[in-house]
């Protein structure tokens, strides 16, 4: 666990927590033994945030135009049910489909929320555009690793909705997943409540499309990893010694994406004092995005100690939205 240390922006409304970077860390687990690979949260640097939105408007990424729909049909209810003073969101990013709720919540003053990300600059930015767009609404930035830091969230009155959306709940394996669900039940009181958007197994060429969009988009975002370890760890990756790989496992259910490499290379790793010998051909796994069946969701939330109130999913079912709350 990471010290995280509360600071105030400039901005009255916005107070940050900042993490302390571990990449040195990771990077040295991660990449100097096989098999590779990186947790993916490095990916979102300024630059990898905003590619990962611009993944959102390609035609195969499907899941956030399904979860936005759902979001518009059932916001009101979800309000009605929950009648939050604040609401939490983990890996909030640009909060777009997060409006869906505060449109639900207009008439309801002094609504808090906290957004929880490890991405600062679109914090900031999507905190102040909220602010400004929602007169009623303040707006608490947390700036860190929401695996490692759900002991520092300030301790809150009143009711709270947390949200976990977009699917974000797939990149972590089982394990993190249920941990992480525990550690969100155990900061809840009684009368809070969990909306949780998940992504669902389905046929393996939509989802090979969604992470292999026509644009480039995707393989940009996962060859942006390479920009942030050069910046990061004073590296020596070249962009154009690396392929973007994405497949579906059906075994596993889940979609893994990794930084292939195009020839056999070594790769300076200037802040470790080491050297990365890749051959070619060889994998950097950069990202799982697990792939759940309706059951299996109520079932791991129901393993973490929640009852599943409310379950939403469109008519193709692609996507699901629980609503839940602890036991
Ligand atoms: N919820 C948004 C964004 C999803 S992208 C949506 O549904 O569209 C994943 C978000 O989680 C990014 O904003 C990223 O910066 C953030 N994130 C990823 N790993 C994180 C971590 N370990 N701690 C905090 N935030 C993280
Ligand atoms: C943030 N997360 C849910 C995305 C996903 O679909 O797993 C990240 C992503 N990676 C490639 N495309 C989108």
């Amino acid at each position: 666990m990471h010290e995280i240390h509360a600071q105030r922006l400039t901005s009255r409304r916005i107070a940050p927590i900042r993490p302390v970077p571990d990449i040195l860390e990771d990077a040295s687990a991660g990449l100097l033994q096989a098999p590779r690979s990186l947790p993916p949260k490095y990916f979102y640097d300024d630059r990898g945030s905003r590619l990962f939105d611009a993944i959102c408007e390609t035609p195969e990424y499907y899941p956030t135009r399904t979860e936005e729909g759902l979001l518009a049909r059932h916001a009101g209810d979800i309000i009605a049910l929950a009648k939050p003073r604040h609401i939490v969101e983990f890996g909030s990013g640009t909060a777009r489909k997060t409006r869906q709720l505060f449109d639900a919540c207009q008439r309801r003053q002094s609504t808090s929320y906290w957004p929880f990300d490890v991405c600062e600059s679109m914090l900031l930015e999507s905190g102040q555009q909220l602010v400004e767009d929602y007169d009623w609404l303040t707006v608490n930035a947390l700036v860190g690793d929401y695996l490692g830091g759900l002991l520092h969230l300030p301790r809150l009155d009143g009711r709270c909705l947390y949200l976990f959306l977009g699917g974000t709940i797939g990149n972590f394996t089982e394990t993190q997943a249920g941990e992480f669900l525990r550690d969100v039940r155990a900061v809840m009181k009684p009368e809070d409540f969990l909306l949780l958007g998940a992504d669902r197994v389905k046929e393996a060429d939509v989802l090979h499309a969604a992470y292999n969009d026509d644009a480039g988009i995707t393989a940009e975002f996962n060859l942006n990893l390479l920009r942030v370890l050069n910046r990061e760890l004073d590296a020596g990756f070249r962009l154009d010694g690396f392929r973007h790989e994405a497949l579906f496992n059906p075994a596993a259910a889940q979609i893994e994406m990794y930084l292939v490499s195009n020839c056999g290379q070594s790769v300076r790793l200037g802040a470790l004092d080491r050297t990365l010998e890749l051959a070619q051909g060889e994998r950097i796994l950069t990202e799982i995005s697990r792939k759940f069946t309706a059951p299996g969701l109520e079932a791991m939330l129901r393993r973490a100690g929640f009852d599943v109130c409310r379950h939403f999913e469109p008519g193709n079912g692609y996507f699901s939205l629980l609503l839940a709350r602890p036991q």
